[in-house]
């Protein structure tokens, strides 16, 4: 396939996970991708080493995108290398939960400093390279809509993304930038592994009430988020879209 050939991304937080298979499927489709890492040098290296083994160009590059500057020298990084700068994902991310009375000042910090203010910083310095056609793509979670318990900072980090993706959708309309947001339900991924949720009975109950009767695999979010990156989704702006085998 070819949709995306000439665009060049950015993908956030594209060293393990539900990043790693966004950036995989974006070459796939013909774009260069800049692999973004905060701390995962070997599997962001890796996910390049991937896309270069199927013909694909792809750089990896370091960055905090919680920090401002770093969230800026990211993008200009897909500049100097490709040449432009046409979709950017921000799909960096941490989950913690914890019951309210466990709720932490540093907790909050940590997970609204990433999910949060790292979209607002990786979003600001993209709209300073985006043209028309551009695409922001965020990924949310459908935690925003299942409210889950002992969620209450990492679901309030999310219900904040999407706010901020229909406002930007309205506010980036005028110069032709779309964005949209993708929210996944429960993936098997390195980071719900490291959180403990693989194996857990928080899984069991995710997967019970997951009407298409399974897990997410980083691949089911990937294809829907080339969709959107694509000029096939050139009147699609300020959507929110499950990718959760059914759960709302
Ligand atoms: N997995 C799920 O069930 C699920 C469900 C709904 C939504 N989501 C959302 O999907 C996204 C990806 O989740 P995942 O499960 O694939 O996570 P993951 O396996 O833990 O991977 C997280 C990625 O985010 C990067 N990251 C963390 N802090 C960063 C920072 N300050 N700056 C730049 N990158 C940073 C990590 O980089 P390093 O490894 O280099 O540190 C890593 O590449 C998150 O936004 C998450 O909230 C996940």
């Amino acid at each position: 396939m070819s949709k995306l050939n000439g665009k060049v991304a950015v993908v956030t937080g594209a060293s393990k996970g539900i990043g790693a298979a966004i950036a995989k499927a974006l070459a796939q489709d013909g774009a260069a991708v800049v692999v973004n890492y905060a701390s995962s040098r070997a599997g962001a290296d890796a996910v390049v080493a991937a896309i270069a083994a199927e013909g694909g160009r792809a750089i990896a590059v370091q960055a905090d995108v919680s920090k401002a500057a770093q969230a800026q020298a990211l993008v200009d990084a897909a500049v100097a290398e490709f040449g432009r700068l046409d979709v950017l994902v921000n799909n960096s991310g941490v989950y913690e939960f914890a019951p309210i009375g466990e709720v932490t000042e540093e907790h909050y910090r940590r997970l609204f400093d990433v999910n949060v203010l790292g979209v607002l910083l990786a979003t600001q310095a993209a709209t300073r390279h985006l043209g028309a056609g551009g695409s922001i793509i965020n990924i949310s979670s459908v935690a925003a809509s299942v409210q889950p318990a002992t969620t209450a900072v990492y679901t309030g980090t999310k219900g904040a993304v999407n706010a901020i993706s229909g406002v930007l959708a309205n506010e980036l309309a005028p110069r032709g930038i779309r964005v949209n947001v993708v929210s996944p339900g429960y993936v098997v991924t390195e980071g719900t592994h490291t959180a403990g949720i693989v194996g857990s009975e928080m899984e069991a109950g995710m997967v019970a009430q997951t009407p298409l009767g399974r897990a997410g695999r980083p691949d089911d979010i990937a294809g829907l988020v080339a969709f959107l990156a694509s000029d096939d989704a050139r009147w699609v702006t300020g959507e929110e879209i499950g990718a959760s085998g059914g759960v709302h």
